[in-house]
């Protein structure tokens, strides 16, 4: 495994991996990497040659969100890849990837709107360009993403279709622990207390599936289900929301659900913002996601 920093080294070198008759498959992360980014790992061997970015992108965070406290743990991260078999860890500067007077963003529509979209200002901007970027110098056939990140998924989805870009996506379900919390490199901030509390989330969405195995069709009562066990844990809740799983829009509490239906949480436990999600009658309900 070589680890790069330049896009120009990595451009190069997955030219001559196709050169040499390899498919590409890649998988972009901010690092911290844990079980959830290796599962995107062993999927992405399905290509012959694999590469993993790791980049805390500024452009998704906001002014007062955590990037400078983000976790940098690369040396680990590249001890992980090399044992999963990835080809090249591409770990830029914030330069190199954003050079001096550059102004160049790509905005998704609709899908973007809602949910992470509405908390928080130019995330997804930011996520789409560098993800873009990062597609143009890798050049892969394809790349993985988790679905713990549903509307990003969904998004990326979107930006690819629209630019007509040549890579096939694959959407991996959520990893977890034992207990049903969905792995984030964001876990790691939970004090003791925080991180039993942070199960909430899990429960919360658990209910909503039972709810809908028993029959419930009702938008409201799902999202109530879920923002119950939600309030009762969290130190604020940035939303519990119902919506089509395909759009992305939400649902009106009176509504009748759609075919295919996304709950999905996001809150506060103490300062660390966790989110989590299902779509309903596609996932299991995450406290059995392990049993
Ligand atoms: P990051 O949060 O590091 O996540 C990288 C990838 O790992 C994403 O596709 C995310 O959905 C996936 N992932 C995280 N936790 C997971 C879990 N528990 N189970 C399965 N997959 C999981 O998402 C980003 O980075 C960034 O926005 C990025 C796409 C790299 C652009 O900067």
């Amino acid at each position: 495994m070589i680890v790069l920093h330049e896009p120009s080294e990595l451009r190069a070198a997955c030219d001559r991996a196709r050169a040499n008759g390899h498919r590409v498959g890649f998988v972009p992360t901010m690092g911290a990497l844990h079980d959830g980014h290796l599962a995107l790992v062993a999927a992405a061997r399905r290509a012959s040659f694999v590469v993993v970015s790791i980049f805390g992108n500024p452009t998704q965070f906001g002014p007062r969100e955590d990037l400078a406290r983000y976790p940098r743990t690369l040396e680990a991260d590249c001890a992980r890849c090399a044992d999963a078999g990835v080809d090249v860890v591409f770990a830029p500067p914030g330069e190199a990837m954003y050079v001096a007077g550059e102004e160049t963003r790509v905005h998704v529509g609709e899908v973007a709107t809602a949910l992470c979209g509405a908390h928080r200002p130019g995330h997804f901007e930011g996520v789409c360009t560098v993800v873009a970027k990062l597609f143009t110098l890798v050049g892969p056939s394809l790349a993985v993403f988790g679905r713990k990140d549903y509307q990003q998924f969904r998004v990326i989805e979107r930006m690819v279709r629209d630019l007509c870009l040549p890579v096939e996506l694959v959407g991996l379900s959520t990893v977890r622990e034992a207990d049903g919390l969905a792995l984030s490199s964001r876990n790691r901030y939970l004090s003791q207390d925080e991180r039993a509390r942070a199960l909430g989330l899990a429960r919360g969405l658990s209910l909503a599936v039972a709810a809908f195995e028993a029959g419930e069709r009702n938008a409201g009562r799902l999202r109530g289900l879920a923002l119950g066990e939600v309030t009762r844990v969290a130190t604020s809740v940035d939303y519990v929301t119902v919506a089509d799983a395909d759009t992305v829009v939400p649902l009106d509490d009176r509504d009748t659900i759609p075919a295919r239906t996304l709950v999905a949480v996001a809150a506060r436990l103490g300062a660390t913002r966790l989110i989590d999600n299902v779509v309903l009658g596609e996932d299991p309900a995450p406290l059995e996601a392990r049993a």
